[in-house]
This record gives C-alpha cells, structure tokens and sequence, in this order.
C-alpha cells in the first residue's frame, strides 16, 4: 500500500497544489512514484474544479521547471481515513482541519508543513493570494525546503517499518 499525502491550504489553487506537484516531482526524480502518492484540497469551497492560480504556475514554471496540475477540491471529513498524513499550509488550515475532527481521533495525522522546513524559520506558508510575485515565489522557495525534508522523513519511516 502507498503511503498517502494530503497538502491542505484555502483555496487549493495556489499553495497546496503547488506542494502536492513538487513532491511529486521529488517523488518521481527518487523512484519512489509506487510507494507515495499525494493529493491536495482547500478547507473552504471557493474555487471548486478550478485549475491551479496562473501566479502560482508562473512561479512554479519560472523556478522549478513545473508545470502545476490539478483541479481544484474540498477538504472531506473523509480525508482523515483516506490520508496517512495531512499537512497544512497555515495555522487556519490547520484549525479548521481539526475542527472536523472534534473527538481527535486523527490529530496525529494533521501537522504543519513548515514543521518539515530546515532551512527557512517561518512556522507556516503564507498566503499568496492578495500579495505579488515575491509571495509566489517565497511559496516555492519554503514549499522545496518541507517537500525534501518531509520526502526524508516518510523515507525513514518506510525503513524503520
Ligand atoms: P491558497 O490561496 O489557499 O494557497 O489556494 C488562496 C486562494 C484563494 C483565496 C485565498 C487564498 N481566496 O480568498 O479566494
């Protein structure tokens, strides 16, 4: 059985569907495209069945190379079963993440993805939506640093198993 990833954000147009595309590409330069698989959505219903924000692909595509696929979906109380971990972009997502489980039964699955950052001291991904081209980017540069790191970590515990 794969292990299971679920980047979490707002709007699931910007940050988690950049995170879910460049660990998949991080996935794909290892190997290891059998052994995880990731997925992305928003806690809110906004931006339903849209297609990633073209900000966040230019960034994506200037970079890294990447080009950003998917759709856009709701966050479902079904996720917490679904996914073996769940990493959210800021501590709203994460709340709102937990609010879904109120008897906390799937908390340790739930973390933060700058939990997963080594070389950049921010404790979430900012929101990008309102902002410029530098928030893009930043988004990437913090997105690269937890995506290796988080690979790291899921390899080990692959190891350890
Ligand atoms: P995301 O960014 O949560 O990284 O996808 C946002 C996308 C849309 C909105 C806010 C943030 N919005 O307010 O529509």
């Amino acid at each position: 059985m794969p292990y299971k990833l679920l980047f979490v954000c707002l709007g699931n147009i910007c940050r988690s569907p950049s995170a879910e595309n460049i660990m998949n590409h991080l996935i794909d330069q290892a190997g290891l495209s059998n052994s995880i698989v990731c997925d992305s959505a928003g806690t809110s219903s906004y931006h339903i069945g849209s297609q990633p924000d073209r900000r966040m692909s230019a960034a994506a595509v200037a970079k890294l190379g990447i080009q950003l696929r998917g759709r856009a979906r709701q966050f479902a109380k079904s996720d917490f079963q679904e996914f073996d971990m769940i990493l959210a972009m800021d501590r709203d997502n994460y709340d709102d993440i937990l609010a879904l489980d109120p008897t906390g039964k799937y908390h340790d699955k739930v973390h933060l993805m700058c939990e997963f950052c080594t070389r950049h001291n921010l404790k979430e991904v900012p929101d990008p939506y309102y902002g410029g081209v530098e928030g893009f980017n930043q988004v990437i540069d913090l997105l690269v640093d937890a995506c290796e790191s988080l690979l790291q970590h899921i390899v080990n515990l692959q190891v350890s198993a």
